[in-house]
């Protein structure tokens, strides 16, 4: 399973990239709002750092907005996906920039037939919010479950992306159900690395080294 980051930080974004685990970068409105930053500038230095799909989200309502506005996000970059919410006119838009080349990855999933119907209207990615699911008392991981079963019987070419990962545990999950692709945020990412016996190792390991010196 690859991971990629969740954030439009581009400090989260430049120490996870030097740590070689991340290929991809995913953003939303929100993330990009609390940079309080101008998006393309973030998208130009994003794509700088990181040499792999970078998800930008448009936010126009209707097809034509949507297709401009993802023409010109792709122009800055062939790494930029565009990320659309999964609503009909937004399959319909996806559909037209999947003729045109342009990566689509659709967002907003909260069931399966919506990830199935993204996948038909030529997505090259989909996000299931995994996390979103759980808040409202549902299985975030049986949608998930549900979408892997469904895109291993057919040959759509549309990979998964777990996306609204809020733990360790839900990455674990992920990787366990053959998700392509888990986007975590940043302090998830840095959970994952931790366990008490490393660090225990670690300063054993280094306090046994100084004996040595010492003698
Ligand atoms: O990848 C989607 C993510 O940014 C949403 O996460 O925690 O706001 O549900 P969250």
């Amino acid at each position: 399973m690859e991971i990629f980051l969740d954030t439009a930080s581009v400090e989260e974004i430049r120490e996870a990239a030097g740590w070689g685990v991340i290929s991809g970068v995913t953003t939303n409105p929100t993330l990009v709002a609390k940079e309080g930053r101008d998006f393309r500038a973030i998208l130009e230095e994003i794509c700088s750092l990181v040499d792999g799909p970078i998800s930008a989200e448009v936010i126009s309502m209707d097809v034509e907005g949507i297709l401009e506005e993802a023409r010109g996000l792709s122009a800055i970059n062939p790494n930029i996906v565009i990320k659309i919410p999964v609503f009909p006119v937004g399959l319909q838009a996806a559909s037209r920039l999947a003729e045109e080349k342009i990566r689509v990855n659709v967002t907003l999933i909260f069931s399966a037939l919506q990830a199935l119907l993204a996948a038909r209207a030529g997505a090259a990615f989909v996000s299931p919010f995994i996390g979103r699911i759980d808040d409202i008392g549902q299985d975030g991981m049986d949608v998930l479950d549900d979408i892997m079963g469904i895109f291993g019987n057919y040959d759509f070419g549309t990979r998964v992306i777990a996306a609204s990962i809020r733990h360790p545990r839900h990455v674990l999950d992920a990787a366990r159900l053959g998700a392509d692709i888990a986007t975590v945020p940043f302090t998830v990412l840095g959970q994952m690395f931790k366990h008490p016996l490393t660090d225990q190792g670690i300063t054993r390991f280094l306090n046994d080294w100084d004996k040595i010196k010492e003698t």
